[in-house]
Parts: C-alpha cells; sequence; structure tokens
C-alpha cells in the first residue's frame, strides 16, 4: 500500500451491492457484524446496498464497525425528478457515502464526466464522501490508451475541492468487473502511481496523497492479499463477493 515508505491513507473496503438484495439479504450483514467481531480492522468496511435497503442496513450496522453507502444519487437535493434519489435523502438513511460515475451507471444512463462531478458535489454539500469510479473499456486499454482515459473521467469527474476526506477513487478497468478477469499488478500499479500523479495536480499534493485509491473489478478472498500489496492501492470496491458475507470477510481479513 504505502510507497516509499510514506505513509499510505487507511485502506477501505466497499461493497457494492448493485441491484442485487431483499430483506432476505439482510442475514448476510448481521453475518458480516458477527464475523467482524473477531477481527483486528486496519481497514474500514463499508457496504452499498440497494436503496431500498439501505435505512434497514443501517439499523443492523449501528454497533458494528460497518458503514454504509449509496450507489448512485441525483445531483439536486430535492425535486421533481421521479424515480431518482438525492445525496441528502441517502444521508438521511444513515449513509456516509455515495458511489458515483460506476462503469454501469456511466454506459445504462449515459452519465458524463460532468453528471459524474455535479453527482460529487452534490454527495459533499449533502456531506456525504464520494466514491469516483473511473476505469477504461477493453478496447482502450488495447488501444494503449488506459492512462490517458482514466486521466480524462478524473479531470472531468473530480470536484475541485475534493480532500482525501471527502473524496475517494475506485479505479476499476471495466473489462475486468464481473468477468474474473484482473489486470497485472504490474497494470495496476501504473494506473494507480498515474492516478496519484494526476490527483497531485488537480487537488495539490497534500489531498492527493490522503485521497484514497480503491481497485475494483473481479476482487476476490483469493487475489485481495495481492491486490493490497500494490503500491497506492488503499482498497478495494467490491461487487459479486460482497453479497455473502463468507467471501466479504475473506477480502476484508486480507486487508487487516
Ligand atoms: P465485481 O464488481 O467485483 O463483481 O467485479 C466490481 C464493481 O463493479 O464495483
Amino acid at each position: 500500500m504505502a510507497e516509499n515508505g510514506k505513509g499510505a491513507p487507511k485502506a477501505l473496503v466497499a461493497g457494492n451491492w448493485k441491484m442485487n438484495g431483499t430483506k432476505a439479504s439482510l442475514k448476510e450483514i448481521r453475518l458480516l457484524s458477527g464475523m467482524l467481531k473477531g477481527v483486528r480492522l486496519k481497514c474500514d468496511v463499508m457496504v452499498c446496498p440497494p436503496a431500498t435497503l439501505l435505512g434497514k442496513v443501517n439499523d443492523l450496522v449501528k454497533s458494528s464497525r460497518i458503514s454504509t453507502g449509496g450507489q448512485d444519487c441525483h445531483a439536486a437535493p430535492s425535486g421533481a425528478h421521479t424515480g431518482d434519489i438525492s445525496a441528502a435523502m441517502m444521508g438521511d438513511a444513515g449513509a456516509s457515502a455515495v458511489i458515483v460515475g460506476h462503469s454501469e451507471r456511466r454506459a445504462d444512463h449515459g452519465e458524463s464526466n460532468a453528471d459524474v462531478k455535479a453527482k460529487a458535489e452534490a454527495a459533499h454539500r449533502a456531506g456525504l464522501t464520494a466514491i469516483i469510479c473511473i476505469g477504461e473499456t477493453l478496447e482502450e486499454r488495447k488501444a494503449g490508451a488506459a492512462l490517458r482515459v482514466v486521466s480524462g473521467q478524473l479531470k472531468g469527474s473530480l470536484p475541485a475541492k475534493a480532500t482525501g476526506d471527502n473524496t475517494v477513487i475506485a479505479y476499476e478497468p471495466v473489462w475486468a468487473i464481473g468477468t474474473g478477469l484482473t489486470p497485472t499488478p504490474q497494470e495496476i500499479a501504473a494506473v494507480h502511481k498515474h492516478i496519484r500523479k494526476r490527483l497531485g495536480v488537480l487537488v495539490g499534493e497534500k489531498h492527493g496523497e490522503a485521497m484514497r485509491i480503491l481497485y475494483g473489478g473481479s476482487v476476490k478472498p483469493g487475489n485481495a492479499a495481492e491486490l493490497m500489496a500494490i503500491d497506492n492501492v488503499d482498497g478495494a470496491l467490491v461487487g459479486g463477493a460482497s453479497l455473502k458475507a463468507a467471501d466479504f470477510i475473506g477480502i476484508i481479513k486480507a486487508y487487516s
């Protein structure tokens, strides 16, 4: 995690349940809080359930070390936006963070960098941490454009006032999400180093050093330790393997 002996930010392991989970899934939260009791945690643990479960999950995690986040928010605080949810509403339901700009939102809902930035700013106004996702497609990687794509997304999506306290970056190569494929440790190290450098330019070195850069895309209990040992990887954004407490705890333990 730490590079050149510099203090790295505390790791964050965040689970993104995506459009999965009903009341029956709350048992996984109960199991996870139980499993965490015996663990000497060195990372922060977060679960981002669907909005329908956010309040219920928060009731369950009150006395545990699990925090919660939303998966997306509207850029406005309230208003005539049928079906949308604001960052303030997520906060009201107990969330301390919200994921913005996930590649599935960018692809399914045509969200641009400007949209993502507006959502991140809305998260900040509501007192939430914005987890801003960026990452290249397979075509872009094959074309040798991964660093350029990530730079563009970072520049376009990151609010100027982002700090290590209010913002987390998640590097998620689109082709690694839900596929079982991951970049090599060298490839991840190169992108994370690049992101760290760009952050220094965009928000200043102090905030850039303090900002967590998560890796996401097919993180599993079996590869978590190897991924977390990579320089400038300050945690993981986990999809499929966060749905079952038995898998998620394996990843958390690799960071603890
Ligand atoms: P995955 O998803 O872990 O299932 O690959 C990661 C994500 O999309 O955040």
